[in-house]
């Protein structure tokens, strides 16, 4: 019995994650990102991974300033390329955006 609910909740626990990132690659599509960035490498933006790498010890700080230049955009922080504004996407949207870029690794 213990070890069937141990099984179950680890395969749920795997589950939500895998459904999690899933999530996350429909909200990149829908929001274009993907146009310039891509997870691992450079695109014609930085990589999300570099981002999170440059940003790891401020991660605190970044999920305050990040979501602002996820929607108005910006230059200057990775090259003279700038970002574009993305205005449809939500503050909240914004939010959950940039915890899950600084939390890659
Ligand atoms: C038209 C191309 C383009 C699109 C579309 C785009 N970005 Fe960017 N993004 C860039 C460029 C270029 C930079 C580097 C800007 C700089 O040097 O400060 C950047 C930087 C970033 C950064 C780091 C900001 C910083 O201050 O270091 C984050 C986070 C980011 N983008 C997230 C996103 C997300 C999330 C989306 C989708 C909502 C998105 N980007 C859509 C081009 C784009």
């Amino acid at each position: 019995m213990m070890r069937k609910l141990i099984f179950l909740t680890m395969t749920l626990g795997v589950f939500s994650q895998f459904s999690a990132a899933e999530d996350m690659q429909a909200t990149l599509e829908e929001y274009r990102c993907g146009y310039c960035h891509k997870v691992d490498s450079y695109y014609h933006a930085p990589s999300f991974k570099d981002i999170a790498m440059r940003y790891a010890a401020d991660k605190q700080r970044m999920l305050k300033v990040l979501p602002s230049k996820i929607i108005h955009g910006g230059a200057g922080n990775w090259g003279v390329v700038p970002m574009v504004t993305n205005h449809m996407v939500s503050p909240a949207a914004a939010h959950e955006l940039a915890e899950w870029i600084l939390d890659l690794k």
